[in-house]
């Protein structure tokens, strides 16, 4: 597995990941069951993060190796599952030794830009006839929490991730060799754990973007106001719920 080097944005600390956001690769599990993975095929789970799916995925009996931008993430993946293949790797060059059967891409795509080359290393991965399955923040994916920041900072255009609609990912993929089999856009309220804190720490985890340039006082003054603007419409007096929705794909390499 090669890969051009990647300064990623967003910084993650892989520990907050694995203990505070579970629900990331939990309700990865569903996806799961799309790919309907077969023992003893070659599957490259593209964004592992802390490697969860990807062990999954290798408990079917599939091949299964996992690659992840943010090296971090990587070696609390390959601590947990020494068994497994991880590396770090860019979605958007990475490459593999031998062609794979599938690839496998669970709340990720949002985070890479340009969509367009990470579609091309996609298809330049997989065997003619291999299914490429993802799921990821589609089109007005998390909308409330990034205007409700827009709103309180003042700023628009703040928000650095790539959610499409169903239209523009569909016609990417088959700009490229991909044949659509299975499309949808699906609403998914998200509940955040730890409570009252659920959504500013979601914020600090996720979206450091959405805040960057804020002194560390100037930070905790926009996650109180921004968590009053959505308090009415998204915490039930015990729990956050973030408005997520995902674009989950099937797409198939055409063999010509
Ligand atoms: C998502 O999974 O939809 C998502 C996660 C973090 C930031 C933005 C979107």
């Amino acid at each position: 597995m090669t890969s051009e080097t990647l300064q990623p944005q967003q910084s993650w600390d892989a520990d907050r990941y694995q203990s505070q956001h579970s629900f990331v690769w939990q309700y990865g599990a569903a996806l799961i069951d799309l790919l309907n993975p077969q023992p003893g095929e070659h599957i490259l789970d593209l964004g592992c993060g802390t490697g969860q799916l990807t062990n999954t995925l290798a408990e079917t009996g599939a091949t299964v190796s996992g690659i992840d931008a943010n090296a971090n993430m990587i070696n609390a993946a390959q601590r947990q599952y020494p068994q497994l293949s991880f590396a770090v790797a860019d979605a958007c060059n990475f490459q593999v030794d031998y062609p794979v059967d599938s690839i496998f891409s669970n709340a990720v795509l949002h985070w890479v830009k340009p969509p367009e080359r990470a579609v091309q290393a996609v298809a330049r991965a997989l065997n003619p006839g291999g299914k490429f399955v993802a799921e990821f923040g589609g089109k007005g994916n998390v909308q409330k929490i990034v205007g409700a920041v827009e709103t309180v900072r003042q700023q628009g255009n703040l928000s650095p991730w790539y959610f499409p609609s169903i239209s523009e990912y569909a016609q990417l993929l088959e700009r490229h060799g991909l044949e659509v089999t299975f499309v949808a856009l699906i609403d998914r309220p998200t509940p955040l754990d730890d409570g009252d804190r659920g959504l500013a720490n979601w914020l600090k985890m996720f979206g450091s973007q959405l805040l960057a340039g804020l002194s560390p006082n100037d930070t905790e003054t926009v996650l109180r106001r921004v968590e009053a603007h959505l308090r009415p419409q998204m915490y039930d007096g015990h729990q956050w719920t973030a408005d997520y929705r995902r674009l989950r794909v099937v797409a198939v390499k055409q063999t010509h």
